[in-house]
Parts: structure tokens; C-alpha cells; sequence
């Protein structure tokens, strides 16, 4: 079981927040095959204040998806508690801030991975969030901006800040902002802020991409839990795979072909409902990627689906692959 504040997880794994991929589509399948919470990816907070923000479907939660929790990004600490709370107002159960994201254009407006060279606003918000909202709030945070001492110390004060300011659960990702995805996480900082903060709810990122690799990490690290992000991506499996491990029971077969080409064109199905075709075949190429992974004949399939330039190029390259649509 995994505690975020007064939510209780059945199992100490779910989604991460992937921007680009975990919309409401992939949200969907996550929940259906096991996942007891998903993130969105992030969202500029400013966006929630617009008074039209709410009429896009991607910023309100549906029933299917179960608990959603809305991931946030700025600097200011008022725009960031408004939006909480107008997230919470359209269904969302959760906030969790970025203080994580290492992407130029939002390190350039000092947010994301950037406060954590910034503790002080870093923590202001924090608590101008904590105060506005009484869901859970858990903050996503890289392992230092860079591997300098001074980073590392600035990464123990925010730390200590967000503990201190009653979050709900910290979940880090064991590389530093300068390291983007390069190498693999660092799980010993994960297990240090841990054993620094036993009291917290400390949840681990980084490299899971199948079930055992999942309950290894959250056995040997002595984590609350850990989140699945690129593990999931054309891999719903994932989730009830590591529930049956977690659990204590085998590992289920993969479904069939037939199954699995099923989920993929319900998931192209759901990505089509708000695009233009064109969009949809262009977007879904990425989760294309992702479902031929675990095909045996990865790589024919895979140049099959990219090159589908229609809706019917697509049905045929599944009905060819996977003998379904
Ligand atoms: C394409 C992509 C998009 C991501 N988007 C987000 C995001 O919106 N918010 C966030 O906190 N982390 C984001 N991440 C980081 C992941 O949540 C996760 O921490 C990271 O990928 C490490 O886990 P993994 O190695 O198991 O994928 C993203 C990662 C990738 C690869």
C-alpha cells in the first residue's frame, strides 16, 4: 500500500507524468490494466487561469481514467497555488509540482529543474500550494541541477523544505537536471533521501521499464514506491505485471497478438477522437514504437506502422501484424 496524504494506492507503483504521452488516451489504458493513479504531463500553470483552459478534455479528468493527479510548472507561487486549486475544481485528486523538467525553454523561465537552484521560491511555493488545496501534494524533482556540491546542498534543502512544509510525498528522479537521460539514474540519492527522511513518503524514478527491475527497486531501495514512465509507453501491461509480481504471484503471459493489436487501435481510437486524421497518424507514431516492442518481428512491423500515412494504412499494417481491425 502506498500512503499520499489521505489517499491510500493498493500497490506502491503508478503512471509518471510524461508530457506528450500520458494524455487522457494513455491515462485510460493505464488504469484499465492496473495503475491506481496517473499523472498528467506537465502543465503550464499559468494555462489553468485562462478562463477557456477548462473546455479542453485533456484538463478534465474522465471516470475511465480513475484517480488523475495534474502535474504543474511555474515560478510564481500565487499563479501556482491558483491553478492547483482550479485543477482540483475540475476533478483532478492530486497535485504534484515540477521542479524537474530540463528542457531549455522552461529552464530559461527559471521553472521546473531550474528551482532547484532556487530553494527559497522553490519552498514558497510548495507552501502557497500546500495552502491551497487540502488533496494530496507531492513535488517531482531531479537529483540536483547539476553534481556540483552546491547543487547537492541546494537538493538537500528543498528536501528538508518540502518535509518540513507537510508534502505529501517526494518523488525523485536520480538524475540531475544537466543530465537530461543520459547514463542511468543514481537509485543510492533516491535511497539516501530515504534514510535522511524516513518520516516522508519517498517514491523513486528512473529506468524501470519491466516488473521485476520494479519490485527490485522499491524491495532494495526501502522506497515507499516508484513510478513507471517510459516503461509504459505502448506497454499497459506493464502495470498488472508487476501487480501479479508484487503480490507474490507469476508473472502473467503477455496477451496474444490479437489482444494487443485490440489495445492498439483502441488507443489509436481514443487519440483520433480529438485530432484531425493526419494528427492522430503523426501523433500515435510514438506509441506505434512503444506496442512494437514487444512484437517478435519488431522491427518489420515497426517500418509497416510509420509508414501508414491513413487511418486505413494503419488498420491494414495491424490486420497484417497482428491479425486484428
Ligand atoms: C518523453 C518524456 C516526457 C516526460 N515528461 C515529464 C513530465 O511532463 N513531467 C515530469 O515530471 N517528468 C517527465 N518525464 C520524466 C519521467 O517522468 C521519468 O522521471 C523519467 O523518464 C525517468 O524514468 P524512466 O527512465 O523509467 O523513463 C518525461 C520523460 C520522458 C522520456
Amino acid at each position: 500500500m502506498l500512503k499520499l496524504g489521505n489517499i491510500s494506492l493498493d500497490v506502491p507503483f503508478y503512471q509518471a507524468p510524461l508530457s506528450g504521452y500520458t494524455d487522457r488516451a494513455m491515462r485510460v489504458l493505464a488504469h484499465k490494466y492496473g495503475a491506481p493513479l496517473t499523472y498528467t504531463g506537465v502543465i503550464l500553470a499559468k494555462i489553468a487561469l485562462h478562463k477557456k483552459a477548462f473546455n479542453r478534455l485533456y484538463f478534465q479528468p474522465t471516470v475511465d481514467e480513475g484517480l488523475v493527479g495534474a502535474q504543474i510548472l511555474g515560478e510564481d507561487p500565487d499563479i501556482m497555488a491558483k491553478a492547483a486549486a482550479a485543477f482540483v475544481n475540475v476533478g483532478f485528486g492530486l497535485i504534484d509540482l515540477n521542479f524537474a523538467c530540463p528542457a531549455p525553454k522552461v529552464l530559461r523561465r527559471h521553472s521546473g529543474g531550474y528551482l532547484l537552484k532556487e530553494p527559497e521560491t522553490a519552498i514558497k511555493i510548495i507552501r502557497s500550494v500546500r495552502n491551497s488545496v487540502s488533496c494530496p501534494v507531492t513535488i517531482k524533482l531531479r537529483a540536483g541541477f547539476d553534481k556540483s556540491q552546491e547543487s547537492m546542498d541546494k537538493f538537500w534543502q528543498i528536501c528538508q523544505g518540502a518535509v518540513a512544509e507537510g508534502i505529501d510525498a517526494l518523488i525523485v528522479h536520480g538524475r540531475s537536471v544537466k543530465e537530461l537521460y543520459r547514463d542511468k539514474g543514481d537509485w543510492e540519492i533516491i535511497s539516501e533521501v530515504k534514510h535522511r527522511f524516513p518520516q516522508a513518503t519517498i517514491i523513486g524514478s528512473g529506468d524501470l521499464m519491466d516488473a521485476e527491475t520494479i519490485v527490485k527497486r522499491i524491495k532494495t531501495c526501502g522506497l515507499d514506491g516508484v513510478i513507471i514512465a517510459r516503461g509504459a509507453i505502448g506497454n499497459p501491461w506493464i502495470f498488472n505485471e508487476t501487480r501479479a509480481l508484487w503480490d507474490g504471484r507469476p508473472k502473467p503471459e503477455r496477451p496474444d497478438l490479437t489482444e494487443q493489436g485490440e489495445v492498439f487501435l483502441t488507443h489509436y481510437e481514443m487519440i483520433a477522437e480529438t485530432r484531425s486524421m493526419l494528427k492522430s497518424i503523426r501523433y500515435f507514431r510514438k506509441f506505434s514504437v512503444g506496442y512494437c516492442r514487444h512484437h517478435p518481428q519488431r522491427k518489420m512491423i515497426q517500418a509497416d506502422l510509420i509508414a501508414a500515412r491513413s487511418r486505413d494504412d494503419l488498420y491494414t499494417a495491424v490486420k497484417k501484424w497482428f491479425g486484428v481491425g
